[in-house]
């Protein structure tokens, strides 16, 4: 069957996949380290999803108010609720002020304040003296249109380092050479048909999150986490896919994002009563705890009828009361999105917002380098030869079990960065590569062609729905053993159904059903290990609430899942404990202890 396909060869010393914040940043790091590098993206570099990032990129500056990394580290790690590794969190916090700065030099046009340094603001779970003090202003921010303002300066970076790209190539599948390492990729020209074969001494995955497994999601359509899936059929394993990061306000209805940045400005929430019911569920930190706790409360406001709107099913954010130049000057997004989103006005009515899934902790299992590991035997951390990961398609794992906002932008160019410098010291330039196998690339042509003329019932809009409903009810901000049960079973009907799919397009050029088909393939088994996951964790920790197991567990459940989906549709669990030290004496690791705002 494969043999049908004109297979067109590349060889480089690294192929990084997917051109967002982190894919770019590793990109023309490695151009300027002298590696032949190429960056694979399905879609043009400007569009990655980091596009739509908002409200800042957190970095302890101390532009408008004393800071210190290490309170920032603090708060990393309790955001993270003891589950993320503090060597790596560490690492993140301290290389975030020239990770920062650089961005400055490289001409991201950051907001300012009158003295002319960068402008910061608060974002939740975000203090000083190390919880005590009153919130910081750590956040960096270009008005609330970040995430925009640096994927266009690491854009230009790229081109001025003459990285070179392949724009709108669908990524296939990894290929591995005969001892098991990871050499290459197969990847499909959306604008040609032809497919190429890309050989290189490392592969760094940076496609991002999978976010689009749910039905209300604040990502693009296009985040369907292609690289995690290819890792996944590589024999691979994800770690702590159960954690799923629901962004407290997302449009009601559209699920479009509202950045956390309207509450650093002084924003607030009320249900129907009009009450700021946060102050019942976080006195100290109020709406700026971490995301987590205020889209947990608001599900309980509505849950127990105190939601706004005849069905009870939305909370009010206010941002009337804030001078109309603020709004102006730090939110001109916001108010524009709410406007097309929302029909609202948001300098005379509150816009109506509900929790809605923006982010995934899980992820590839990297260490604090970008390389992927994994657990073999009695070592958890094994190093996977040739394979990289950075950004949300990574789990570093500095999120640990709850992101704070603020904290992904900078992971993007902290990681994408040490991704670069750790090829620079194990890829050599130019260094001979063995020959790939014959048939290598032969069983993801066998698959892309079953895909391409399956003739089945089902399509793939509504088997996607399908699956994003499920995800919805059965995986969402609160669980229990029998919701999730019952949504475990209802994705493995819908996993078996990929069979019955019918793509009705069988061309090879710009064929937007079978890219959707593919893609849903890849978000099911995300699905899968995730909501498995979500079942096997006996316990609540940051973004994963089990009713049936209220309490954080840290005698039992203080580690990382890592996961395996089998063949049949099941997935197989393994663990590896957390980084509980720090990688100096700069900063004493912080115990668990309970997590409060
Ligand atoms: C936001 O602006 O609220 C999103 C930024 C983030 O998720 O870090």
């Amino acid at each position: 069957m494969s043999k049908a396909y004109e297979i067109v060869d590349h060889e480089y010393d690294v192929i990084v996949v997917g051109a967002g914040g982190a894919g770019l940043r590793a990109t023309f790091g490695l151009s300027i380290k002298g590696l032949k590098t190429a960056c694979i993206t399905k879609v043009f570099p400007t569009r990655s999803h980091t596009v739509a990032a908002q409200g800042g990129i957190s970095a302890a500056l101390g532009n408008m108010g004393k800071d210190d990394w290490r309170w920032h580290f603090y708060d990393t790690v309790k955001g993270a609720d003891w589950l993320g590794d503090q060597d790596a969190i560490e690492y993140m916090c301290r290389e975030a002020m020239p990770s920062v700065i650089e961005l400055e030099h490289y001409g991201v046009p950051f907001s300012r304040t009158e003295t002319g340094h960068i402008y910061q603001r608060p974002f939740g779970g975000m203090t000083t003296e190390y919880g005590e003090g009153p919130p910081a202003h750590r956040t960096c921010a270009a008005a609330d249109r970040t995430g925009h303002a640096i994927l266009h300066t690491l854009y230009q970076q790229s081109l001025k380092n003459q990285a070179e790209f392949f724009v709108e190539y669908f990524a296939l599948d990894l290929i591995r050479d005969l001892d098991g390492k990871i050499s290459g990729v197969m990847a499909w020209n959306l604008d040609d048909g032809k497919i190429h074969r890309f050989k290189a001494q490392m592969v760094i995955i940076a496609t991002g999150g999978y976010g689009r497994c749910y039905f209300s999601c604040t990502g693009a359509h296009t985040q369907t986490g292609d690289g995690n899936a290819m890792v996944l059929r590589a024999g691979l394993p994800l770690q702590d896919m159960e954690f799923i990061q629901f962004h407290p306000t997302g449009i009601y209805g559209a699920g479009a994002l509202i950045t956390e940045g309207v509450r650093g400005e002084g924003g607030y929430l009320t249900n129907s009563e009009g009450e700021r019911f946060m102050e019942r569920y976080a006195p100290h930190a109020k709406d700026l705890a971490s995301r987590d706790v205020v889209s947990r409360s608001m599900t309980i406001e509505m849950n127990e009828g105190r939601g706004c709107g005849e069905s009870k099913d939305f909370i009010h954010l206010h941002i009337e009361h804030l001078e109309p130049e603020v709004i102006a000057k730090r939110l001109p997004g916001i108010s524009e999105t709410a406007k097309i989103f929302a029909g609202v006005d948001v300098s005379r009515e509150p816009i109506p917002v509900l929790p809605t899934v923006h982010y995934n902790m899980g992820g590839i299992p990297t260490n604090y380098m970008g390389e992927a590991v994994q657990p073999i035997k009695d070592n958890p951390d094994v190093v996977i030869p040739g394979l990289m990961a950075v950004g949300e398609a990574a789990c570093v794992s500095v999120h640990g079990a709850n992101r704070l906002g603020s904290n992904s932008l900078l992971d993007l160019v902290v990681f994408g960065r040490s991704a670069a410098d750790r090829c620079a010291k194990v890829v050599t330039a130019g260094a001979k590569q063995q020959s790939l196998p014959k048939d290598s690339g032969d069983s993801v042509l066998d698959w892309l062609d079953a895909r391409r003329h399956s003739k089945g019932t089902t399509s793939t809009a509504e088997l996607r729905g399908e699956m994003q409903r499920t995800m919805q009810a059965h995986c969402a901000v609160f669980r229990t053993e029998q919701l999730m049960a019952e949504g475990v079973a209802k994705m493995a009907s819908i996993w078996s159904r990929m069979n019955d799919i019918k793509v009705s397009d069988s061309g090879m050029i710009w064929n937007s059903d079978l890219v959707e088909t593919l893609e849903l393939d890849n978000l099911m088994a995300q699905a899968l290990v995730s909501i498995h996951g979500a079942l096997e964790r006996k316990e609540s920790r940051g973004g994963h609430a089990r009713e049936d197991y209220p309490d954080r567990d840290d005698e039992n459940w203080m580690k990382h899942s890592v996961a395996w989906l089998n063949d049949d549709g099941t997935s197989r669990f393994e663990f590896r404990p957390v980084h509980n030290y720090t990688l100096s004496d700069d900063v004493e690791a912080v115990p668990p202890k309970a997590r409060v705002y």
